[in-house]
């Protein structure tokens, strides 16, 4: 059993834990993310075991949930990592993935951090622009070592998401537009070898629930890898993104594997089967699998309004506030039930709100925000003087390693030397 479900006796439980019985068995102070490993990294599996045998590379976008346990784990199954910042590829290598299974991308890479992800031999610099191209090239030179790359495509394909999350259209900020690429396949071809493509790559934004814009751009990234191969023998791979959606309770996605297969199929299509298929995902691997736990400090009642006040706020789960995304939330020793009540964290803004969600008569104790497990602690912040969240692992049925907050008292610290 994996992932956020009720037992018997109607109390909520993740992976085979009852959440009530890990925070009392965690000693961790509340606002508290639980995060059930073994639900992400059998999703990895299933999603690896889609591939068949065709050559593939799961290159879990780390961003999404960076935690150790949930890295080690993933490395351990085999995955690589899609990094954004130089911090994240030191994470990945410290955590255990293999250097050539970590691509890195990021519209604007330093020169510190094209430096870095050339002397720790990566499987490629993902290429944002014409311009970050050609000092890749400079450092290439600079540091007298050769570069292998891949050419981040923008193929101006629009995704049905949240707009902030969106990055595969004309307007976004990420890319090699198609009318761009020549100019970069020129930097490669004049580089005197000191640039090698070894990929193409693309990403067209999160949240994707149906595999239709995937398999069109797919398709488009395997023409064009089939055009450019004859002038460059070292590309090995094909990097479809990442961007599978889950079901926040709203409407169902296809999994990881449909995705998978679009992919799979695509380049059989194409007439390159030999070239490994790279995807990028995130929040599919963890999403569903990490809760937060917070206590409800109080009710409001103000006719004809009902508030429940939890002591979780948008500084620990920022998702609600950024792209009004509608997180379930229930209380952990009874199952949801009428009436509806509004749910609002103790952050002075009114976008700290996480909107209404069925908490019985008289809601106390102790609520899970689920679906949590991705892009939750990894944005969260210590707005309003709050302390970063505690995080709880559980693997095998028991509970394997616990991050505490780092309490009021580090902030003040911090805010007094500064
Ligand atoms: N690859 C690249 C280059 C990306 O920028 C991203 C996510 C991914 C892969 C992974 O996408 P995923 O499979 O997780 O959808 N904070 C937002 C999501 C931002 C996604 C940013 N890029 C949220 O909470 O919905």
């Amino acid at each position: 059993m994996t992932g956020f479900r009720r037992d018997a006796q109607d109390a909520a439980v993740l992976g085979t834990q009852r959440l009530a019985q890990v925070i009392r068995d965690a000693e961790v102070e509340l606002p508290a993310y639980v995060y059930d490993v073994d639900g992400m990294t059998e999703t990895l599996r299933s999603l690896r075991q889609a591939f068949g045998d065709a050559p593939h590379l799961v290159a879990y976008a780390i961003k999404a949930n960076s935690a150790g346990t949930v890295v080690r784990a993933f490395a351990a199954e085999g995955a690589g990592v899609d990094a954004v910042s130089g911090a994240e590829v030191e994470l990945a290598l410290a955590c255990g993935v293999p250097a050539k299974q970590i691509v890195m991308s990021g519209v604007a890479k330093t020169d510190a951090e094209i430096d870095l992800a050339l002397s720790k031999g990566i499987l490629a610099i993902q290429s944002e622009s014409v311009e970050e191209l050609t000092r890749v090239l400079e450092r290439a030179r600079a540091t007298g070592q050769r570069a292998d790359v891949s050419l981040r495509l923008n193929p101006g394909i629009e995704i049905d998401s949240h707009a902030h999350i969106a990055t595969g259209h004309d307007e976004a900020k990420f890319g090699i537009s198609e009318s761009d690429l020549a100019a970069a396949y020129a930097v490669i071809d004049g580089s005197d070898g000191r640039l090698s493509q070894v990929g193409l790559s693309v990403h067209l934004g999160s949240m994707m629930t149906s595999t239709e814009a995937y398999g069109s751009s797919a398709r488009k990234l395997c023409s064009l890898a089939r055009e450019r191969r004859p002038q460059a023998p070292q590309l090995k791979y094909i990097d479809f993104g990442g961007g599978f959606g889950i079901d926040y309770g709203g409407a169902p996605a296809e999994s990881p594997a449909d995705f998978a297969h679009v992919a799979v199929r695509a380049l059989r299509d194409a007439g390159l089967p030999d070239l490994t298929i790279v995807v990028e995902p995130g929040r599919s691997l963890v999403a569903p699998f990490g809760v937060v736990v917070a206590r409800v400090v109080q009710t409001k009642q103000s006719a004809p309004r009902r508030w429940v006040m939890i002591d979780a706020g948008m500084n620990d789960l920022i998702r609600p506030a950024l792209y009004s995304a509608k997180h379930r939330i229930e209380q952990l020793d009874t199952a949801p039930q009428a009436p509806e009540w509004r749910v609002v964290g103790p952050v002075c803004e009114s976008s700290d709100d996480f909107g209404g969600h069925a908490l019985g008569p008289s809601p106390s104790g102790l609520v899970a925000i689920r679906d949590a497990g991705a892009y939750g602690y990894v944005m969260a912040s210590e707005y309003n003087g709050r302390a970063l969240p505690s995080e709880v692992f559980l693997k095998g049925g028991k509970i394997v390693s616990v991050s505490r907050t780092p309490g009021r008292a580090a902030w003040i610290d911090r805010r007094l030397k500064a």
